[in-house]
């Protein structure tokens, strides 16, 4: 018998090679995205819920050539309706405004927020002889004379949030709370208004 020649390599090799990496690289995608839908149904993601409560100003002055100063006080109430998600709030600024000037700025030591869980941030800001232009002095003027200014509380903030292990990137939260009246006499308590956030 003649001794039977070593087969050719079959033509069809290179091809399935191919296909067999695009087949385990679409598992590997696959398997990452039921982990992905996993996670996000096992921690059911809840808003994050922002109040300010209890604003007031002290020792407001507002001169006739349109300096004002003050000290306002409040208290932000930040809750994390999440049982498994915590929040890091790096680099916290908060802004007093009237009518889109700020008249007074602070910034927060950074924190963490575990789940489930109810931080109040109870802040002073003070204003200083900040010039108000021309045409916010009549609209102030005009409040003062009822007694009370509607002031914006704005919160600037880079947040992480935690899962397990899994820190995400850092993310810019902007939370503004509009329509936050202060009175000029001290007895009086500002009602709570809820903040609208967006990150
Ligand atoms: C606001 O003031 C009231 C009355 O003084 C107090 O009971 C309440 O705890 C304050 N709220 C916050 C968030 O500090
Ligand atoms: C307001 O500020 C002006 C200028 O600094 C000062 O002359 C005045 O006494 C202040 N008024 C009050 C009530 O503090
Ligand atoms: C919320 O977390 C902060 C920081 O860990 C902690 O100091 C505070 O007591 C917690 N508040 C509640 C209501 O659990
Ligand atoms: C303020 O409103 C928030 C959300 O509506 C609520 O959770 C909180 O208890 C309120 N605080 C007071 C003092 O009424």
């Amino acid at each position: 018998m003649l001794p039977t020649s070593s087969p050719a390599p079959p033509p069809r090799r290179r091809h399935s090679i191919v296909c067999y990496v695009i087949l385990v690289i679409l598992t590997l995608i696959f398997i990452a995205a039921v982990g992905f839908l996993i996670t996000w149904l096992v921690t059911k993601p809840k808003k994050l819920h922002y109040n300010l409560e209890n604003a007031s100003v002290q020792k407001f002055n507002f001169t006739d050539d349109n300096h004002m100063s003050g000290t306002f006080k409040f208290t932000i109430r930040l809750n994390n309706l999440n049982h498994r998600i915590s929040v890091y709030y790096n680099s916290v600024e908060i802004f007093v405004k009237f009518k889109d000037q700020t008249v007074a700025f602070d910034t927060v030591e950074p924190f963490h927020q575990p789940g489930m869980n109810v931080t109040q941030i109870d802040d002073t800001l003070v204003a200083q002889s900040v010039t108000v232009s021309k045409s916010d002095a009549r609209d102030l003027r005009a409040q003062t004379s009822l007694g009370k200014i509607d002031l914006e509380v704005y919160v600037n903030a880079k947040v992480r949030f935690k899962v397990g292990i899994w820190k995400s990137s850092h993310r810019t939260a902007k939370i503004e709370c509009s329509h936050v009246t202060v009175s000029l006499s001290q007895s009086y308590k500002s009602t709570n208004s809820s903040c609208d956030a967006d990150i």
